[in-house]
């Protein structure tokens, strides 16, 4: 197994280019099943989740080449509509491939991903919505059994709750349904108006696009011909390369972003005290004179995001006061806090919230546990005194390309070395 070793005060310069969306990648791979035709992905990121999907595409028959973050596939003999549970196993978001298996075949059994280490985490509201298109489900051996013999039929569905990845597979199962679904209180992420966008280059029609109500014409089974389609730049990513320039108090600068899905993520770093200056796809962070504590409360998108909650937090752990973060949308996502404590963090948890006092840390053996959890361990070694062992980096591979990479090219004193 591999860790990482990092030295802390570092300092950071330079530039680096931010890579394509896991989180984009996954549902535009999965929407390649409802294809007729061979299907080119461009700046698809090499990170392990996407190899993941794409073994389970295999798996069903598809056939495809993954070169320079460009992924081809061929779908011409696919044969299986059974996403087993050796594979979704290892990524949650292989639940993706449930809607349009469902919708290419009229049946399928897709193994349930199971809790993580972030929260339970259930599928509840994906499975209602289907039923309500006309499909029976049962649970059977772990596994989602799904049939609509007929195909799928549109109905006006509203999400109890929003649900990215449930937004994303109904959207992908009534692009093949027959007749008009309404889908009212959507997720509105970026990575799901990009799934909106393939489909509807593609010919489907979609109104609606980056609102929470969608009304999506059905082909009423016929498979659709998909254009070619480019991933958006992974927010996240650079959310987290941000926090990098920003606990080291650096200056840096990070190309082929989009700064308008970073709204929330800028507008908490300007009231932290850090500059930010805007070009036509970069972004620049400047030093802050002093680092301000944050109040901050996760929401979903054009909200705070999740999956930057622990990389601010341990930003915060350079703040000059106290800060308070307020986790909303999972029950278990501050796994970090126990290892940025032993890292010398003084913080204190109360139900789904952390109270951040500034001080300084200190160098330790840590542990990741999940993706954005091992981010923030990276961004904390940064600027520890001392040099910290972050282990089980198997979680950053899954969704941060190159991640030591981009930190040696700004000048970060990283290494990759076995156990
Ligand atoms: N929820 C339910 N029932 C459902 C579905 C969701 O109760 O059927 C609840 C969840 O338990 C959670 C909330 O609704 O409390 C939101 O969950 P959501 O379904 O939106 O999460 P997801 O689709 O499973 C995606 C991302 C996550 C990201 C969340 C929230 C992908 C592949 N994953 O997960 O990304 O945290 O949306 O933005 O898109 C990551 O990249 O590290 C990551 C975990």
């Amino acid at each position: 197994m591999d860790y990482l070793e990092i030295k802390g005060n570092a300092k950071l310069q330079g530039s680096i280019n931010i890579s394509g969306a896991k989180n984009a990648a996954l549902p535009l791979l999965a929407a390649t099943l409802l294809s007729k035709n061979d299907v080119q992905i461009n700046n698809v990121p090499n990170v392990e989740d996407i190899k993941t999907l794409l073994t389970l595409l295999e798996h069903l028959g598809a056939n495809y080449s993954f070169k320079n973050n460009a992924v081809s596939i061929n779908l011409a003999n696919l044969n299986s509509a059974c996403a087993n549970y050796d594979i979704v196993r290892k990524m949650r978001a292989s639940i993706l491939t449930l809607g349009p298996l469902l919708a290419r075949f009229g049946q399928c059994e897709v193994s349930m991903p199971g809790g993580c280490a972030i929260g339970q985490r259930p599928i509840n509201l994906h499975l209602k919505a289907l039923e309500q298109m006309g499909a029976k489900i049962d649970i059977k051996q772990g596994y989602v059994v799904a049939s609509a013999p007929d195909g799928l039929k549109a109905n006006t569905i509203v999400f109890d709750k929003i649900t990215v990845t449930g937004s994303e597979n109904l959207i992908m199962a009534a692009s093949l349904a027959k007749g008009t679904t309404k889908l009212l209180n959507v997720a509105k992420e970026p990575e799901v108006v990009n799934l909106c966008q393939f489909l509807a280059n593609s010919g489907v029609n979609i109104k609606g696009i980056g609102t929470d109500e969608l009304e999506i014409d059905g082909t009423n089974g016929d498979l659709l011909e998909l254009e070619p389609i480019e991933v958006i730049p992974d927010r996240i990513e650079a959310g987290t390369y941000l926090c990098a320039g920003a606990i080291t108090n650096s200056q840096i600068t990070l190309k082929n972003l989009c700064t308008e899905h970073l709204a929330s993520v800028i507008a908490k770093l300007e009231k932290m005290g850090f500059s930010l200056e805007k070009q036509e796809s970069s972004l620049t962070i400047f030093p802050a004179k002093i680092i301000n504590p944050a109040d901050i409360e996760t929401a979903e998108y054009p909200g705070f995001p999740t999956d930057m909650q622990a990389q601010f937090m341990a930003l915060c752990t350079q703040a000059n006061g106290v800060s308070v973060i307020d986790e909303r949308l999972f029950e278990n996502r501050f796994m970090h806090v126990a290892e940025l404590i032993r890292m010398g963090a003084n913080i204190k948890l109360s139900g789904h919230s952390a109270t951040i006092e500034g001080g300084f840390l200190n160098s330790a053996d840590v542990m990741a546990t999940d993706l954005r959890a091992s981010s923030a361990l990276v961004l904390a070694a940064l600027v520890a005194n001392g040099t910290t062992k972050v282990h089980r980096i198997y979680h950053l591979d899954r969704g941060y390309e190159n991640l030591e990479g981009k930190l040696l090219a700004l000048g970060a004193d990283i290494k990759r070395l076995k156990e």
